[in-house]
């Protein structure tokens, strides 16, 4: 693990390891995928735009209580993080019925859920990240009781300052998902990227779609609505 050398190289972004063994330097790519990599292409400035805007959302949320990898944005695409491992789960919580919760449940998109829904599924490319129960953890020790308490907490803890946050703006948060590492003393942290391509951001007057659905559902101009992220965002916050 030399400084400089390339660690992982994930659908959106490259992870490199730095001088300090605890830090890595993730650098944002601008590939967009869909379902499960099935659908691929590259969106100009995405990567400059989710560094900016997933920064701004790692600060914010320090700031409110939310242990997270961020260390600082280094560049247009780059930023320091702590190096944490992942848990193979992906945390989602929904406020509103929207893609795979639509299809599970056959409720109409925007379907205003009576509490927010926390789903983990199964990090796992072959399988095409599976649903899974908190059973199906446990039985596969891929988080621990006390872990999957934490994250389902931290899951509802962001959901309730980022969905203020957002409408404050304008913009209700459909859902998003997140991901959660252990540092090198076993702390629970929220890791990976919090942006428009891993959240549902609708425009609270239009419902109209202001994140990677642009791209799923080839709605078009994604980039148009990455930047209507940023801008409302930014006059609030300072990156
Ligand atoms: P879903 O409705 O497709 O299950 O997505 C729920 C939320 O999770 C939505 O905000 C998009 C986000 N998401 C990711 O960030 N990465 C993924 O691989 C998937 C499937 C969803």
């Amino acid at each position: 693990m030399k400084p400089g050398e390339l660690l992982y190289e994930g659908k959106a972004k490259r992870l490199y390891f730095t001088e300090d063994p605890n830090v890595l330097r993730v650098k944002y790519k601008d590939s967009a995928t869909a379902f499960n990599g099935q659908k691929k292409a590259t969106i100009a400035g995405k990567g400059e735009m989710n560094n900016r805007i997933s920064a701004l959302f790692f600060r914010f949320l320090k700031e409110a209580g939310v242990p997270n990898h961020f260390i600082d944005k280094i560049s247009d695409l780059e930023q320091l993080v702590q190096k944490v491992t992942i848990v193979p789960l992906e945390v989602v919580v929904r406020n509103r019925v929207a893609g795979t919760l639509q299809k599970r449940t056959g409720l109409a998109e925007g379907t205003v859920l009576k509490q927010p829904i926390v789903e983990f599924y199964y990090k796992s490319d072959e399988l095409g990240d599976p649903l899974f129960t908190e059973d199906h953890i446990r039985a596969m020790e891929l988080a621990t009781p006390v872990q999957l308490q934490e994250m389902r907490e931290i899951g509802l803890r962001v959901n309730e300052v980022v969905g203020k946050l957002m409408l404050e703006q304008g913009i209700i948060l459909v859902d998003f998902k997140l991901e959660f590492g252990l540092d090198s003393e076993g702390k629970l942290l929220l890791a990976d990227e919090v942006s428009p391509d891993t959240c549902r951001f609708w425009d609270a007057d239009t419902l109209e779609k202001l994140d990677k659905d642009r791209f799923r559902q080839d709605l078009g101009n994604v980039m148009g609505a990455y930047q209507e992220i940023y801008n409302r965002l930014e006059g609030k916050s300072h990156v």
